[in-house]
């Protein structure tokens, strides 16, 4: 979908849902062509890492500190004044809500103090519209968003239209990787950690189980991979072994989300004609090269083209949040000051209401 709008909008983006403090300012042209102007990202990773995870009350307290000068320097940096701008975006959840509260509190104020419209962005429609960061990727496509909290299959028809055709029905795969990379005894936030440690592993030297892979329908399941994995870990003392668990559990996540996504692709391409067969990955475990190539193999197998964002727009950014703000805007979306900060917010909330697989153990602290 390209924006209606006539002249390019330029949106202030901000994100607090976690445990980055970002900002970004980013231009949608006419033409539905977006450029980034800046983005920054202020990660509070070394403050968690003693505790081994997000501690929800120190991330709250860093959003505090940070936003204001991240906000300054992401203007400073597209070298624009407030006035400049057309709209702020903020994450109004889902997330930790202390967080969230931040973030969406500040855009507020200065939606107010700038005489701007404020749009309230759904984390998830930020990683959603990710892959088309300054890229050329159309509306509709088919969507696997996978992430530290989430799991899930979805159609995107246009702005803010998303159809889940899946869930996971235990942990997210970021989640998955973050719990088996801590019992191997890797520091957080564990994905990445996993993915260097795998480097060079046998991956076949573990046999691992194969949840739902073959079967009907969508949803995805991670609990029996992730018991399996610990008992594994247990004991393995050697690189060479550890480094060969980690290469096992990369590819059975990889494995999974691949046979999850092709069948996903196959209820898609019966609804959908060839030039609209587009399939997109996004959120933080599209950071993991094993799992974007063993994604584009799929794709490309099924007759879809394949488009995953820029890594660094992958994890938690601002750009995303600006983005999906400005197609908001375009459209002529927008929120009042009275938005308020959601804990919790379902992409597809009818699908979500009539069915609620998704119960994830760790209840906001990532999404
Ligand atoms: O999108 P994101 O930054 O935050 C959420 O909204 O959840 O995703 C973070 C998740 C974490 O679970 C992290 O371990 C995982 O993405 N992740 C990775 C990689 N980079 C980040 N997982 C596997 N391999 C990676 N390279
Ligand atoms: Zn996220």
């Amino acid at each position: 979908m390209t924006s209606p709008s006539a002249s390019p909008l330029t949106v202030l983006g901000l994100e607090t849902s976690c445990d980055e403090t970002a900002a970004s300012v980013v231009r949608l042209g006419a033409g539905g062509r977006s450029q980034v102007l800046s983005s920054v990202v202020a990660s509070q990773i070394a403050q968690h890492a003693p505790f081994g995870g997000v501690v929800p009350e120190v991330a709250a307290r860093a959003h505090v500190e940070l936003i204001e000068p991240v906000a300054r320097e992401a203007l400073q940096q597209a070298s624009l004044s407030l006035s400049q701008i057309d709209g702020v975006a903020a994450t109004a959840g889902p997330g930790l809500i202390g967080a969230v509260m931040v973030g969406l509190s500040f855009g507020k104020g200065l939606a107010l103090a700038a005489g701007k419209p404020l749009v309230a962005v759904n984390h998830l429609e930020g990683h959603a519209v990710s892959a088309r960061l300054e890229a050329d990727l159309p509306y509709p496509f088919l969507l696997l968003l996978v992430s530290g909290g989430h799991c899930q299959l979805l159609a995107m028809a246009g702005v803010g239209q998303l159809t889940r055709l899946g869930s996971t029905m235990d942990d997210a795969a970021g989640e998955a990787f973050d719990k088996i990379a801590k019992s191997l005894g890797l520091p957080y936030p564990g994905g990445p950690a996993l993915e260097r440690l795998a480097e060079g592993g046998d991956w076949e030297r573990f046999p691992l189980p194969r949840a739902l892979v073959g079967q009907r329908g969508c949803n995805f399941s991670f609990s029996g991979l992730k018991t399996a994995a610990a008992r594994l870990a247990e004991g393995l003392t050697a690189e060479a072994d550890r480094r060969d668990l980690a290469a096992a559990v990369q590819a059975a996540i990889a494995r999974q989300l691949a046979d999850r996504s092709e069948h996903a692709m196959q209820l898609y391409a019966a609804q959908h004609p060839p030039q609209h067969r587009r399939f997109v990955v996004a959120g933080g475990v599209a950071a993991n090269r094993a799992v974007r190539a063993r994604l584009e193999g799929g794709a490309v197998a099924n007759g879809f083209s394949f488009a995953a964002p820029a890594l660094k727009y992958c994890t938690d950014n601002a750009a995303m949040i600006a983005l999906a703000g400005a197609e908001r805007l375009a459209v002529g979306l927008v929120d009042g000051l009275d938005a308020v900060a959601r804990p919790r917010w379902p992409l597809d909330e009818a699908a979500a209401l009539a069915n609620p697989v998704h119960v994830p153990g760790r209840k906001g602290a990532k999404a």
